[in-house]
């Protein structure tokens, strides 16, 4: 007697938390989540690992951005005469732009270049005058998800001034359509790493080719940080010596992942520009330098990290709009991307510009063999996005 009715009860509650588990899942974790007002369908994921095309080129487009959207809603919101007026762009043409022309210059750049990846290089939304950053988000990344591209992020030091943190944005991010961005990568033993936004991307040789399981190409991603106070000196933020431990350990790591004779080369992305390229000297410089390199007062060492890391070979840096040029500090290749945004700062008549950068494998008797080239250029927004500043930055051997 005793023993059927503790049957009946465990039988009960068996259909009680199957009833429950399913209610869960039908209300709460079926294809909706809730994060604050917004409805988010769970993420749409890019082919992963990212991997060369067939035939033998991985392309990526940086963007400079500075953008924000407004997000308030306009039944009647006409093209070129958005909410958002462009700044530093003549008088010309103030009337007739708009963020818009921001969105519109990423989608022309995406049909241009056809790349296999986007990498913003922060202040991907101009955080004090947006009242909403997860919508502000979404409108400035959204024409890579509608290409579904892969694409990654950084931070810059203007993201976090409006409704959420950074780390925040970094979580925000990881978790947009498309985006390969991480706020930060597990270590083994787990370890604290400064900032958000730190992580390391592997591309991988093209499908079907002997490289098709190996990492050819390394993609770092570093958080800058925003502002910082130092003796009283208010000065921008700069990377930590945690971060460059991450740094060493992973780059070391992934070399020795490889049997190639020489470490697969590696490219670096983060905002603000490191000391050395505001004092220089440069062995060589190519395209633009118009404004003073606007960098932090501590010197971290980053190049020196660098340099004894021996894969990175160019680094992508947003941060100043009036420069767009790259500099070689000790074999390295520092490059700006250049203005975008037609909300961030520019110069009137000095069109907006976003910089291309293509990895070519060498082709064996066979099979393709590791990466041979990195070449860069940049287009501007004109009628005809025209193409200039065709430059190698790297070639193996
Ligand atoms: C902005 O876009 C509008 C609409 O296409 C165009 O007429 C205008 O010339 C653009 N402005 C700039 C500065 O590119
Ligand atoms: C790569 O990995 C896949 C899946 O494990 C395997 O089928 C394929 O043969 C591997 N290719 C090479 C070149 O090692
Ligand atoms: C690298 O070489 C070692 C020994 O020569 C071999 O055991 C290992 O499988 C190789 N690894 C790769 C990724 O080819």
């Amino acid at each position: 007697m005793q023993s059927s009715q503790t049957w009946i009860q465990a039988l009960f509650y068996l259909a009680l938390i199957t009833v429950s588990l399913y209610l869960l899942q039908f209300f709460i974790l079926s294809d909706r989540l809730m994060v604050s007002h917004h409805k988010v369908i769970l993420k749409k994921h890019p082919h992963f690992p990212l991997r060369f095309n067939s035939d033998g080129t991985f392309k990526i487009l940086q963007v400079n951005f500075q953008i924000h959207f407004r997000a308030l809603k306009v039944a009647d919101m006409h093209y070129g005469t958005g909410l958002t007026r462009c700044r530093d762009v003549l008088s010309s043409e103030f009337e007739w732009c708009s963020d818009l022309n921001t969105t519109s210059f990423l989608k022309r750049m995406i049909d241009a270049e056809k790349p296999d990846f986007i990498a913003f290089t922060g202040d991907n939304i101009f955080g004090s005058s947006t009242n909403d950053a997860a919508e502000s988000l979404f409108k400035a990344f959204a024409p890579a998800m509608a290409a579904r591209l892969p694409w990654a992020a950084v931070l810059g030091n203007h993201d976090q001034e409006s409704t959420m943190t950074r780390e925040e944005l970094m979580s925000f991010i990881s978790l947009m359509d498309y985006s390969v961005s991480q706020p930060n990568p597990p270590t083994i033993p787990p370890t604290h790493i400064d900032g958000f936004g730190n992580y390391d991307l592997k591309v991988r040789g093209p499908p079907g080719s002997h490289l098709a399981n190996q990492t050819i190409l390394n993609l770092f991603f570093l958080d800058s940080g925003d502002r910082a106070l130092v003796h009283g000196f208010k000065t921008y933020g700069w990377i930590k010596e945690s971060q460059l431990t991450w740094l060493r350990t992973a780059s070391k790591g992934r070399n020795e992942e490889t049997n190639q004779s020489e470490p697969p080369p590696s490219l670096a992305f983060f905002h603000i520009p490191i000391p050395e390229i505001r004092s220089g000297p440069f062995r060589e410089i190519f395209g633009q330098y118009h404004e003073q390199v606007a960098c932090s007062i501590v010197n971290p060492g980053v190049l020196k990290t660098l340099v004894s890391m021996g894969d990175v070979k160019a680094v992508f840096i947003g941060h100043d709009h009036l420069n767009d040029f790259c500099g070689n500090l000790d074999g390295i290749w520092f490059c700006y991307g250049g203005g975008f945004g037609y909300h961030g700062y520019g110069r009137a008549g000095w069109a907006r510009r976003g910089r291309v950068i293509v990895a070519e494998l060498k082709k064996g008797k066979n099979d393709w063999m590791g990466v041979e080239r990195i070449k860069t250029w940049k287009r501007i927004d004109d009628k005809m996005l025209t193409k200039f500043d065709d430059q190698i930055l790297w070639t193996s051997g």
